[in-house]
């Protein structure tokens, strides 16, 4: 089984969301998969400026030579993609939705239509899996709604089953209280061994994974705002 993970931090590999992919990462390898990550903010993509060249001129070619040829190359490849990104104003990265909309250029232009929905063929003829991965900073579970609902929707559209969504709110912790969110990242990684033996997260694990650690919201935004004047602070801006 090859996994690919995407993480949209810019903070890539030092950023908090890379901790929770890291941990999936980790059980998958350890059960035989072959894992791959990739940080679309370090890598040159340019936007998609709609001109579709890539349906009627060159089809499944994008006029822009970039580095997303790798990321197309390493999609067609692999049995599992990892959609990770921090919460941005309520949704992913821009770097990560640069990338989503350049995959236009690998699907077709027709528009198929089955059950009650319509989309676009799929271009590779194996079953896709994904998993999805989220951090934010504040501390209540509702700051993921809307991106969850767009991976679901992305996950939909490419006709991709999602195994499984692991959302870590209040991120901070994941450094400043590393054994109140243990629990919940050994799931992560289990969630990821389960992957790698048999196909499949269970939905006790994707539970366990997602069960709540901050105790008090209230609380935890006082301890943020006193770590925050601090930094003010020591810098002289207080
Ligand atoms: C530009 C920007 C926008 C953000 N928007 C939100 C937000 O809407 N809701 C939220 O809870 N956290 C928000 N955050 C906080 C990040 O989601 C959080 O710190 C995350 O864990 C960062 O992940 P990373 O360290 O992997 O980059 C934002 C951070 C930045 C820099």
């Amino acid at each position: 089984m090859k996994i690919l993970a995407i993480n949209g931090s810019p903070r890539g590999e030092k950023g908090f969301t890379d901790i929770v992919v890291t941990r999936f990462l980790l059980g998958a390898h350890k059960a035989g998969a072959e894992t791959e990550k990739l940080y679309p903010a370090k890598m040159k993509i340019a936007a998609c400026i709609g001109c579709l060249k890539c349906w009627f001129e060159t089809p499944g070619i994008c006029r822009h030579k970039d580095d997303m040829v790798e990321i197309y190359k390493l999609m067609q490849h692999a049995d599992v993609f990892v959609f990770a990104s921090p919460v941005y104003v309520d949704n992913m990265t821009s770097q990560m939705k640069k990338m989503f909309d350049r995959l236009i250029s690998i699907s077709e232009p027709f528009f198929e239509f089955e059950g009650d929905r319509s989309y676009h063929p799929k271009v590779v003829d194996r079953e896709l899996k994904a998993v999805a991965i989220s951090t934010c900073g504040f501390p209540e579970r509702e700051h993921f709604e809307a991106l969850s609902l767009t991976f679901r929707r992305i996950c939909a559209n490419m006709r991709a089953r999602l195994l499984g969504e692991f959302y870590f709110p209040a991120s901070s912790m994941l450094v400043s209280r590393p054994q109140k969110v243990e629990p919940q990242l050994s799931a992560v990684e289990k969630a990821g061994e389960e992957l790698a033996q048999t196909g499949e997260i269970s939905q006790e694990t994707i539970a366990a994974a997602n069960r709540e650690y901050v105790e008090d919201y209230r609380a935890f935004c006082e301890e943020m705002n006193e770590f925050f004047h601090k930094v003010r602070r020591k810098r002289g801006l207080e």
